[in-house]
């Protein structure tokens, strides 16, 4: 079956990427953002996220990415399965990389060493300023005890969630790096995400010039079409799955 003919490629692959989105994480309770009952769809406008909002009106922004941030985080999430099962791969010596669009921090917490987190991480606040990073929890708190917008505690410039919001460009070292691996990949992974944002968007297109590309995910993407496998399946069902069968082998 598929599980198998992707199992045997990890196998004999020099290079295996993995690229995944907030699919990764709905089971862990983060809501996604354009899936059923994404957040984009039904809860918040991405038009309040952006970097302009941040310029043009910081107390509001901070405000709403409040009200964000605990709508995505309110189940205390905790890596599932489908994190496991990577940071697994990455053990039996299969998967090199992970490469993410999620900021939960959820491969992290569950072992995987070789990450790369494209958009930034949500648990962190970067100073506008000054570049000092810190904790976002010690933010948000000042944001709910009405210290809006949050400020830096070494210059007093403006904090900024570590996150690349929209109408920001992805630190320029990652993104290449990330280009680097898609081009260089004998199996790339793409897990939980609509592939529709980019720059994160063109990595499989990167991958599918030379090496094998491998979608896992609920809904149909716009390189459903052009995939060597097209799993339309829950990444904590076909992940474990994958693990076991690599193991097997
Ligand atoms: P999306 O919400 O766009 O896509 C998530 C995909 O995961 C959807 O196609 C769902 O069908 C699928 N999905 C949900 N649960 C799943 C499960 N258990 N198993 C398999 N598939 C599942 O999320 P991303 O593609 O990650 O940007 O979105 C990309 C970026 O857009 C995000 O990083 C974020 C957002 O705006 C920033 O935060 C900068
Ligand atoms: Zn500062």
């Amino acid at each position: 079956d598929h599980i198998e003919t992707v199992a045997d490629a990890l196998l004999t692959a020099d290079t295996v990427v993995a690229l995944t989105g907030a699919g990764m994480s709905t089971a862990s309770g983060i809501p996604s953002f354009r899936g059923d009952d994404g957040i984009w769809r039904t809860q918040f406008d991405p038009d309040d996220f952006d970097i302009r909002r941040l310029d043009a009106d910081p107390a509001g922004f901070w405000r709403d990415r409040l009200d964000l941030h605990e709508a995505m985080f309110a189940a205390n999430p905790e890596p599932n399965a489908a994190h496991d099962a990577l940071a697994a791969l990455e053990r039996t010596g299969v998967l090199d990389t992970v490469v993410t669009q999620n900021t939960d921090g959820l491969h992290a917490a569950a072992g995987t060493e070789s990450l790369l987190e494209l958009h930034g991480n949500a648990h962190r606040v970067v100073c506008r300023s000054c570049g000092h990073r810190s904790d976002a929890a010690d933010a948000r708190q000042r944001v709910r005890d009405g210290e809006v917008p949050p400020r830096c505690s070494d210059c007093g410039g403006v904090l900024k969630p570590d996150v690349v919001l929209f109408g920001e460009m992805l630190p320029r070292e990652t993104l290449q790096a990330a280009r680097r691996l898609a081009r260089d990949s004998d199996v790339f992974l793409a897990i939980g995400s609509s592939l529709t944002v980019e720059p994160a968007a063109s990595l499989p297109g990167l991958a599918a010039g030379g090496g094998m590309l491998v979608l896992v995910n609920l809904d149909e993407t716009p390189y459903s079409g052009r995939a060597d496998v097209d799993l339309r399946a829950d990444v904590t069902d076909v992940l474990p799955r994958l693990v076991d069968t690599v193991e097997r082998q």
